[in-house]
Formats: structure tokens, sequence, C-alpha cells
């Protein structure tokens, strides 16, 4: 296929790509971009290697001991370049309403003439990768399409892991298939001659959507959600506006099930914020007391959710793969994810042993001891003095594994079903160390959605920018949704009419928080396994089987409702998780208050209803 504007360059289309508006859009942004090679990747394994080797040779990968870390690989990003940008992410609707003001915004025709220099030549002396995937099982009714193109070939093999990546996408396509196109650039033309660096990036960063047609183009970025553009980009910013428009729900979410000793079955869909626990919980072991309950992984991160003609709302998981924080991640926080670590990973920012493993902190929480010389994150030698020393970190805070869904020893057998799994059940849950208390029920959909929407969270080190400080997180959305948040709400408001009018019984909300800290600021919920005991009231709920008490904020669980066989908590313990402090809520009422200001254009009026309920609860 030849462009006018091409100049000879072979844009190499494989025979069995047919769809004439992608070859055209191919053709197009090859013109703009002006790499040196276009490849489409097919996403075999024999292509995997080959790259995986190709950034070894180019010094981005390390290859990890064989016998410790069979088939992989370590890579180390500029230290400038280790996280999401959400100060330079942009929600380019034609209205800038549509955005809200939880989103950057520029006009489309604003941002598409600053970003057509930047993007003119960006991949000069670079291979154009031509990335084909599908989110959620190919041919699944509730999957899309997406194509990405990039010229970081650590981006195309990430997506092999992280998507349904390869050339059978092409067959569902067909000649006229819908897709949404992903141009992702590092921002770092080659001169003649130029010699490449290990992580090209450029200092300039955009990560710029546009709802209407529904298109993806990132600028300077190669780490995780900044460039990887199926996970947060399309899975959550472009697909919420198609949920909207068509009906669904894309969500922050992790999707498990939980099976009792009976065989009895439920699916459960977690919303918290990033870097809050979600890969553990969706893995969680349950503790001693819990013989024959069985928690399994469908998702970890994302669940796009349908209601069904049943009546009932299905989720799938989008991704195919899990990109997650590796720091804290050991054998008591995470067993399964620590057995799905073991062999063909790629670990990104992590700290390198002496003998070709990897390493990061919390490990040592396994070994007993920390190590005596790592190179750390940076490239720079790290021991335990060193540390002591200067503080240094061994592995960046935000570093990550990209990792198979099928390594998973818990991965649930419904996890890859085009039809989904019907949800019994919505957590939502914040990183709060006062306030909030360990669980409670919402008494109506309603009041589940005004707890998801006043969510609160202590920031973490998935995005760039200060750590720790609270920050409303509505649904765990704000730097996800991509339109406007009040009319997000609205979206979850008119669900309840939409299942119930098919006759059925909406799924319950919880609202969680296990970081709770008491006088001397330590955490006082054990966390990780334990949450098992939460979440077993929560079916015990479902169930009919826990009666709860009443509180200003929901139902809560009385002591006695827990299973605490297997662990020491006493009443007095489980009152400093669970007591509500009428003066902290009277402080949090007026937090609520600024949110609703903020949000206040097509606010649903419930939520305010809502919050004069809670309001009179408390003074009463
Ligand atoms: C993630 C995030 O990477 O939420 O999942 O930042
Ligand atoms: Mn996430």
């Amino acid at each position: 296929m030849n462009h006018p504007a091409m100049q000879g360059l072979n844009l190499n289309t494989p025979g069995y790509v047919r769809n004439a508006r992608l070859i055209a859009w191919v053709a197009d942004m090859a013109a703009l971009c002006k790499p040196d090679n276009v490849y489409w990747c097919d996403g075999s394994d024999a292509e995997y290697q080959r790259l995986c080797q190709q950034l070894v040779d180019a010094g981005t990968f390390k290859k990890l001991s064989e016998a410790k870390r069979p088939n992989s690989f370590l890579a180390s990003s500029d230290p400038s370049d280790v996280a999401r940008v959400e100060d330079r992410t942009y929600i380019c609707s034609a209205d800038k309403e549509n955005a809200g003001p939880t989103n950057n915004w520029m006009a489309p025709a604003d941002m598409r003439s600053t970003l057509q220099p930047l993007f003119d030549g960006c991949m000069k002396g670079r291979t154009m990768y031509v990335v084909p995937f599908s989110m959620g099982p190919l041919g699944s009714h509730i999957a899309h399409i997406g194509i990405e193109l990039t010229d970081s070939a650590y981006v195309a093999v990430n997506q092999k892991i992280m998507t349904r990546m390869g050339k059978a996408v092409f067959d569902v396509l067909g000649v006229d298939g819908a897709f949404v196109p992903c141009v992702h650039t590092v921002g770092a033309p080659l001169a003649e001659g130029q010699k490449d660096v290990s992580w090209p990036c450029n200092k300039t960063k955009y990560i710029v959507h546009y709802p209407e047609t529904r298109e993806i183009w990132s600028y300077g970025s190669g780490y995780g959600g900044n460039a990887l553009l199926g996970k947060k980009c399309f899975a959550l910013r472009i697909a919420s506006n198609m949920g909207r428009d068509q009906g669904w729900l894309a969500e922050h979410m992790l999707i498990l099930g939980v099976t009792n000793p009976q065989g009895k079955k439920y699916h459960v869909a977690a919303a918290f914020p990033s870097a809050c626990g979600k890969t553990n919980f969706s893995m969680l072991v349950p503790p001693s007391g819990f013989d024959g309950w069985k928690v399994t992984t469908i998702g970890d991160d994302i669940a796009w959710i349908k209601p069904h003609a049943d009546g009932r709302m299905y989720a799938i998981n989008p991704e195919a793969g899990y990109f997650g924080v590796a720091p804290g991640t050991n054998f008591h926080t995470n067993p399964n994810c620590m057995a799905s670590l073991d062999k063909n990973v790629i670990f990104t920012n992590v700290a390198l042993t002496d003998d070709g493993d990897v390493w990061w902190e919390g490990m040592e929480k396994d070994g007993g001891s920390l190590p005596t010389h790592l190179i750390d994150w940076q490239g720079k030698d790290w021991t335990p003095q060193i540390a002591k020393e200067t503080g240094a970190k061994a592995a960046h805070p935000n570093a990550r594994f990209t990792v198979a869904a099928v390594n998973n020893p818990a991965l649930d057998p419904e996890w890859d079903n085009p039809d989904g799994v019907a949800i019994d059940a919505f957590i939502f849950g914040g990183r709060r160390s006062t306030t909030v208390p360990l669980v409670t029920e919402a008494r109506s959909w309603m009041e589940g959605v005004y707890m998801a929407a006043t969510m609160g969270s202590e920031t973490t080190a998935a995005a760039v920018g200060q750590m720790g400080v609270v920050r409303r997180d509505p649904f765990a959305m704000l730097p996800f949704c991509g339109y406007n948040m009040s009319d997000y709400f609205q979206h979850w408001l008119d669900m309840e009419h939409k299942v119930e009018s098919l006759g059925h019984t909406l799924p319950k909300i919880f609202c969680v928080n296990w970081f709770r800290k008491d006088e001397t600021g330590k955490f006082v919920w054990p966390g990780y396994g334990e949450n098992m005991r939460v979440l077993k009231w929560m079916i015990d709920r479902l169930d009919n089987q826990a009666k709860g008490r009443e509180t200003i904020f929901g139902v809560a669980p009385q002591y006695a409702e827990i299973n605490w066989t297997g662990l020491d908590f006493s009443a007095q313990q489980f009152n400093t998780v669970t007591s509500i402090d009428k003066a902290a809520w009277t402080e949090e009422l007026k937090l609520h208050a600024e949110l609703f200001k903020q949000l206040e254009h097509h606010l649903p009026k419930e939520l305010g209803e809502t919050k004069a309920a809670i309001e009179r609860r408390l003074a009463a």
C-alpha cells in the first residue's frame, strides 16, 4: 500500500489485513511520524522472544537468571519517567463541560495543532510497531478492538502480555469493523547515526483523548498507563464514554469469585484507587478459620460491566495480564502473586540481585533479612548501609511487574468467559487513616452511589505528585473518568432503573477502609488475607445471614457477626476500626460539600438529599 506522502516507505501491510480504514490510518500516521520502518505485530511467541532480545541488545532489558526467573527481564526507566502524568492528561471533548472540572481540557482543534508539530517526524530513526489488540475475549460482545501504533518495542512486548494481542484481531476486525486508534511515541526521534539511549522519552508529555472520535494520542512517555494505551486510556477513559453512550459501565475495579464450602459461588467487583492493594484483594488467600473457602481472580484492575436481558450485571476483565506494583508484594501480602511472578515476567524499576534475580522493598519480610548488595532501579550500588544513610530505595515505589493472567494460580475458570460473570456486590474502598469505618453496606443503590462518589483517599506513588494527601477520588475514577464526573454519577444512578426494569435486584454496594490507624499511627486492621473476614460478612448479608447494625453511613457488622477463628482481634480493636467519630464526620461532610460544589454542574440532586439524610442522622 502506498500513500502519496510516504516517499517510498513500505508499509509492509500483511495480506491478511483487509480493513481499509485501518490501512489508510496507518498510512497517514506513518506519513506524519516518519518512522524508518513499519512492523505489524503478529502476537506470536517467536516475535515476543525476538523483540525481547532486541530490547536486551539495546540495553533496555536485562535478561534475568534463567535458573532464578526463567524467561524474565528487567527494564529500568529514565528516572523522570516513572508514573502516570495526570497533569499532562487531557480529555479533549468538543465541549469543555463534557470533560468536567476534574479533567484537563483543551479544544480538539487546539490540541491537534499543538500535537501536529510534535508528532511530525517523531519516529525518525525508529520502527513503528502496529499492535492489534482486543480488550476482552476476542469476539466477545462486551469486547472492543484497539490498534496501537508505537515506536517502543517495550510497549509492544508489554501489550502482548496485557491484552489479547496479535493477528487473530484482524479476523474479528474484518473489512469494516471498528477499532480505537491509539498513537504512541516516546518523542525521541533519532538523527542519522545518533546512538539511542536505553529508555528514550521526552520531557514534554501529552496523554490525549478525543472522546467523540474515540482516539488516543500519547507523546513523550514510555511508562505504564501513559504508554500501554489499552489500559487506562482506552479501557477506562475512552470506554467510560462508550459505556455512557451505550448503557454500560467501564470501571476501575478488580473482579473476584468467592466460593463457599458448599460450592456456592459469588462474584464481586471492587474499586480502589491506584496502589491500594487491588491486586492483593483479587488474589486473596483465605486465612485459617476459612477451610473450604476459595477466592479466584477474574481481573485485578478494570471491569467492563453490562446489564443483560436476564436483569443481572455481567462483568468482564478487558485485560489479559497484570501491571502491578511490586514493592510491598511478598508471600504474606500476596502469595498467589509471588507464585505468578516465578517466570515469564517483565519487571520495570525493581532492583537487580547479584545472582541475576529481582528484589524490592517488602521482600525482606519473606527472607528475614535484607540483601547485602543490589543494583538499584537507577543502576547504582545499593547496600543496607547506603539505604540507612541516604534513604535510597532499591526499587522505585511505583516499580511494576507485567505478567500474564494465566500465570496466576488463583485464576478463575471463568476469567476468559466472553459473556462475563454476574456481579453480586460492588465494593468501594479508599485509603483513609481516620473517619471511614472498616465496612458498611449501603441501604439503597442511591446510598451506595453516594458512598462511591464521596470516596477519599491518601495519594500513592502510582501518579506523579505529592504523596499521602487526602484527595476525593469518586469511584476511584478521578484520573480515569473520560467525561463529566457528575454525568457519570447520573449514569450510575440510571443503572438502578435499567436493571430493575429488567426484573432483577441490583448488586449490593459496600464501602470499606482497610487503612484506619490508631493514635500511635499504626494500622489496626491486619488486612491482606484477613480481608476475607469482611468479605464473608458481605456474603452473609447477601444471603440474609447477618443482621448488622445501623450507622449514619450504612449498615455495619456487629463484632459477633465476623468469623474471628484464627485471628486475635479484640472487640476494642474492632471498635477502633469501626467507630464513627461525630466530630470527624462533621468535618468529612464539609469536604463532601466542597466536592459537590466543585461538581455542581449536572450534579444529581439525589446526592445532596443523601448528604442531608446523613447530616440528620449525625445530629440525632
Ligand atoms: C494502575 C493505576 O496502574 O491505577 O493500575 O495506576
Ligand atoms: Mn489501576
